[in-house]
C-alpha cells in the first residue's frame, strides 16, 4: 500500500504545478470525506487547491442530490461560476451525487459545466482534468462495486484540525423507496480494516482528537462475510488511544445491533449519542417507505439503548409528507417523537426524487402546504424537546473536547460533550484540541452554557 504523507506531497506539487483548483462541497459528511480525497489526489497530481475562486482555473463542485432544494442550490451557485467564466479561461466539474444522477444530461442542462465526475471515477480525475484542459467535456459516472480509495491518504479540509472524517464503507444497499443514494452512490462495500485503522493511526498522528467513522448505514459494515462486523470494527478503533474519541454515523434501525450497543458502553471513549433516522413514526408509512422495521421494532431499539447505554443522546432523521401521508400517520409520528424524547432531529418535508421505487410506484400526492404545516409542528416539538433535554443536563459536568473560539465572543470557547452536545464556557486558559470539564449553568434549545471546572489531559 503506498501511502504519501503531506510532505512527500507538498515536494511533488512543488515539482510541477498543473493548475489550481477550487473546491466547494455540498450535502453530507461523506461528500466532506470524498471532497478530502479528491484534493489528495488533485495534489499528488500537481494541482494545487486555492479557497478563492476567483485565483482559480478550475472550479469543482462536489454536489448533493438528496432533496430537489440541494439540487435547486447548486444551480444557483452554479450561476456565479457561469459569470466568471465570461471572462476568462475557467472550467467547470460538477462532482458527486448530482452529477451521479443526472450524467451527460448535466452537460445539456447547464453549459457551463465541462466535467461530470460520480463518486466512485475519482482516481480519473487527472485524466479527464487533462482532456478538460484540452477543450473536450467529460464524463465518467461508472459505479463500482470495489472502489473504497483504501490506499489514498485524505487531504483534511476541516481547519479546526480537532476532528476527522474517516469512511468505512461506501454505497447503500437498503433502497428505502424515497432515496436516490443507492443510485448515486452505488452498492454497499466495506473498506479494508486494516486500511481504516493505518488513516485513524495517521489522523492521530497529525493531532486530531476525535474521529467519525461515517458511511450510509455503519451497521451494516462487514469485512470479507463475517470476518469484522461493525462493533469489533469500533472497538478496534476505540483501542488505539483513549484520548481519542470516537464517533461514528449514520445507524440503522433494522440493522442496529445490541453487540454495537455494548461496545459503546463499555469504551468511555466511544462518544454516548446515536443517529438512527426514524423518518416516521407510522408503521404503515414505513412500510411504504421500505424502511424494513415497524414503530414498536425502533421503540424497542430506543429502549435497548436506554437500557445498555443510561447516558446515550439520540438524534433522528424525520420527512412529512410523503406518499399518502394522513394526519393519523403524522400524529403517529407526533407521538413517537414525544416517546423517545429525541435530543435533536433532521427534519424534511418530502421530496419525490426521479427514478426512486416512490417516484416510479407512489404518488407524490401531499399538498406541499399540509408537508410544510407538518414539517412546522415537529420543528416546533423538537425544539421543546431539545430545550428539556439540555434543561435535563444543567448542573451536570461534562468532558468537553474545544473545537474552537465563539463567533460571538473571542473570550467565549465552545467544543461538544460525548453526547454531542454543543457547549460554550469563558476561555481562561483552555486551547482548541484540549479535553476539559465543564459544569452547565444554563442553556437554550440549541447549546448549553457551562463554567470551566479543571482542566484534564
Ligand atoms: N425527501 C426528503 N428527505 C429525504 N431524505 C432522504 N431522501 C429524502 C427525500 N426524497 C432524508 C432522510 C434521510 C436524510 C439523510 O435525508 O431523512 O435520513
Ligand atoms: Fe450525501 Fe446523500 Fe447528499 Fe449524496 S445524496 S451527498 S450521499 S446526503
Amino acid at each position: 500500500m503506498t501511502v504519501f504523507s503531506r510532505e512527500q506531497k507538498q515536494h511533488k506539487k512543488n515539482e510541477d504545478l498543473k493548475g489550481i483548483f477550487y473546491l466547494e462541497t455540498y450535502g453530507c459528511q461523506m461528500n466532506v470525506a470524498d471532497s478530502e480525497l479528491v484534493v489528495s489526489i488533485l495534489n499528488d497530481d500537481g494541482y494545487q487547491q486555492t479557497f478563492d475562486y476567483k485565483q482559480a482555473e478550475i472550479v469543482l463542485i462536489n454536489t448533493c442530490a438528496i432533496r430537489d432544494n440541494a439540487e435547486q442550490r447548486i444551480r444557483n451557485r452554479l450561476h456565479v461560476f457561469t459569470h466568471e467564466k465570461k471572462h476568462k479561461n475557467l472550467k467547470v466539474g460538477i462532482l458527486g451525487c448530482m452529477a451521479e444522477r443526472l450524467k451527460e444530461k448535466l452537460l445539456d442542462e447547464e453549459k457551463s459545466v465541462d466535467l461530470v465526475v460520480g463518486p466512485d471515477a475519482y482516481r480519473r480525475l487527472p485524466q479527464l482534468l487533462t482532456e478538460v484542459k484540452s477543450g473536450k467535456k467529460s464524463v465518467d459516472v461508472a459505479l463500482s462495486k470495489s472502489e473504497t480509495y483504501d490506499d489514498l491518504l485524505p487531504n483534511r479540509l476541516d481547519n479546526n484540525g480537532v476532528s476527522a472524517f474517516v469512511s468505512i464503507m461506501r454505497g447503500c444497499d437498503n433502497m428505502c423507496a424515497f432515496c436516490v443514494v443507492p443510485f448515486t452512490r452505488g452498492r454497499e462495500r466495506s473498506r479494508d480494516p486494516e486500511s481504516i485503522l493505518n488513516e485513524i493511526k495517521q489522523a492521530i498522528n497529525d493531532g486530531y482528537k476525535e474521529i467519525t467513522v461515517i458511511g450510509q448505514n455503519v451497521d451494516k459494515y462487514n469485512w470479507k462475510n463475517g470476518k469484522m462486523n461493525f462493533a469489533q470494527l469500533l472497538e478496534k478503533i476505540a483501542l488505539l488511544d483513549n484520548a481519542v474519541r470516537v464517533r461514528f454515523s449514520t445507524s440503522y434501525p433494522q440493522d442496529m445491533t445490541d453487540e454495537v450497543l455494548h461496545t459503546i458502553a463499555k469504551y468511555p471513549n466511544i462518544c454516548k449519542y446515536i443517529h438512527l433516522p426514524v423518518q416516521s413514526g407510522s408503521t404503515r408509512m414505513l412500510g411504504l417507505m421500505k424502511r424494513g422495521y415497524t414503530r414498536e421494532w425502533y421503540m424497542d431499539r430506543i429502549k435497548s439503548i436506554r437500557a445498555i447505554i443510561p447516558d446515550c443522546a439520540i438524534s433522528t432523521d424525520m420527512i412529512t409528507g410523503f406518499s399518502s401521508e394522513m394526519d393519523a400517520d403524522h400524529q403517529e409520528t407526533v407521538s413517537l417523537m414525544k416517546w423517545a424524547k429525541f435530543d435533536y432531529s433532521y427534519m424534511f418535508k418530502y421530496s419525490e426524487r426521479p427514478n426512486t421505487f416512490a417516484h416510479r410506484n407512489l404518488p407524490d400526492d401531499v399538498p406541499d402546504e399540509t408537508k410544510g404545516a407538518r414539517l412546522q409542528e415537529i420543528i416546533e416539538i423538537q425544539s421543546q424537546l431539545s430545550l428539556e433535554s439540555n434543561q435535563r443536563d444543567v448542573g451536570k459536568v461534562f468532558e468537553v473536547l474545544i473545537e474552537g473560539v465563539s463567533k460571538r465572543s473571542a473570550e467565549r470557547l465552545y467544543g461538544r460533550n460525548s453526547q454531542n452536545k454543543v457547549v460554550i464556557f469563558d476561555r481562561h486558559n483552555a486551547a482548541v484540541g484540549d479535553y476539559v470539564q465543564v459544569k452547565v449553568l444554563d442553556c437554550t434549545s440549541a447549546t448549553l452554557r457551562g463554567t470551566l471546572v479543571t482542566q484534564s489531559a
